[in-house]
């Protein structure tokens, strides 16, 4: 009976976990999300399993985070198997935007970096912690991030993909986290290992609408970068494929066949795309 708690469940790539996750024969399927509510109506609405729960939980609120934890806790019996830590953010203000794009606005800029590390860094590492107790209980002992190819250095250095710099800063330092835990957590059995999800058609990615001219102009060069990095890359995929190659490297990773620590992409190596 393998147990997972997905965060970011309301909708997305979360919801698309707990889809899948679900249909897993005896899982319990837990999603975090910050309107209960909402997700429990759309999770029966759209899903419509008795096996998907939905605790309430805001990556930036520590204390709701320890009540989702215990919350969990109640319905798995105090273990868990999988830890999906896919709630995010990508800044609307600064996803199209370059660093120096934003050097006119310094406090803005300062608000918009601590914010994305506030949600995509240190908001996952209290989730990590929160829930270790839990993990160390259950059977598959797996702590999976969702990251993005934005935080893959070489891609940046080689291909000039100079635009999200808040969010790629806040995805490194997540990667970098994950290594630490890794280092500190390999003995125990317990993977940590960052993914990228691919380029994928949400509610938070790539919407053109509303951008100013030179957000578009920025827009335009990546899609050029992208088009050099990946000339087979045919745009944005579902997040129906992206969660199903996803959770075929999920399901087979493990600290022994060398998966613990890394960052990889929904292949399961270092092709972004
Ligand atoms: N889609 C892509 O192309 C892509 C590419 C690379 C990486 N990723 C990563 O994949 C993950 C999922 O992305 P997505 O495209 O599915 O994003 P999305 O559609 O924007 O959904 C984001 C999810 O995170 C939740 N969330 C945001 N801030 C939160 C907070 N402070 N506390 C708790 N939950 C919060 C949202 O909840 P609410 O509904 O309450 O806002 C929502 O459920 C993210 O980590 C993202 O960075 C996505």
């Amino acid at each position: 009976m393998p147990s997972y708690l997905v965060t970011g469940a309301s909708r997305g790539l979360g919801f698309e976990f707990l889809r899948q996750l679900s249909a897993v024969p005896g899982a319990v399927v837990i999603g975090l999300a910050r309107d209960k509510a909402a997700t429990e109506k759309k999770v029966s609405a759209e899903i419509g399993r008795p096996n998907v729960h939905v605790v309430h939980g805001e990556l930036t609120d520590y204390e709701s985070l320890k009540k989702a934890a215990e919350d969990t806790a109640k319905i798995t019996g105090g273990s868990l198997d999988y830890l999906i830590a896919n709630g995010g953010i990508v800044s609307r203000y600064s996803a199209f935007k370059t660093l120096y794009d934003l050097a006119d606005d310094p406090k803005a800029l300062e608000e918009d970096l601590l914010t994305s590390y506030k949600i995509n860094t240190i908001g996952q590492i209290h989730l990590f912690n929160l829930f270790l107790p839990l993990i160390k209980k259950g059977e598959a002992k797996k702590i999976v991030a969702l990251s993005s190819g934005h935080a893959d250095y070489d891609l940046i250095r080689d291909f000039g993909i100079v635009i999200a710099g808040p969010y790629t800063l806040s995805k490194t330092a997540l990667n970098f986290a994950i290594a630490k835990y890794h280092g500190e957590f390999k003995n125990e059995g317990i993977l940590f290992m960052s993914i990228s999800p691919g380029v994928v058609e949400t509610s938070g990615h790539n919407d053109p609408e509303g951008l100013s001219e030179r957000e578009l102009e920025n827009l335009g060069k990546v899609g050029q970068q992208f088009a050099n990095y990946a000339p087979h890359f045919k745009g944005a995929i579902t997040p129906e494929e992206s969660v199903r190659l996803m959770l075929d490297i999920i399901n087979r990773a493990t600290v022994e066949n060398g998966y613990g620590g890394t960052f990889v992409s929904q292949f399961g190596n270092k092709q972004w795309l």
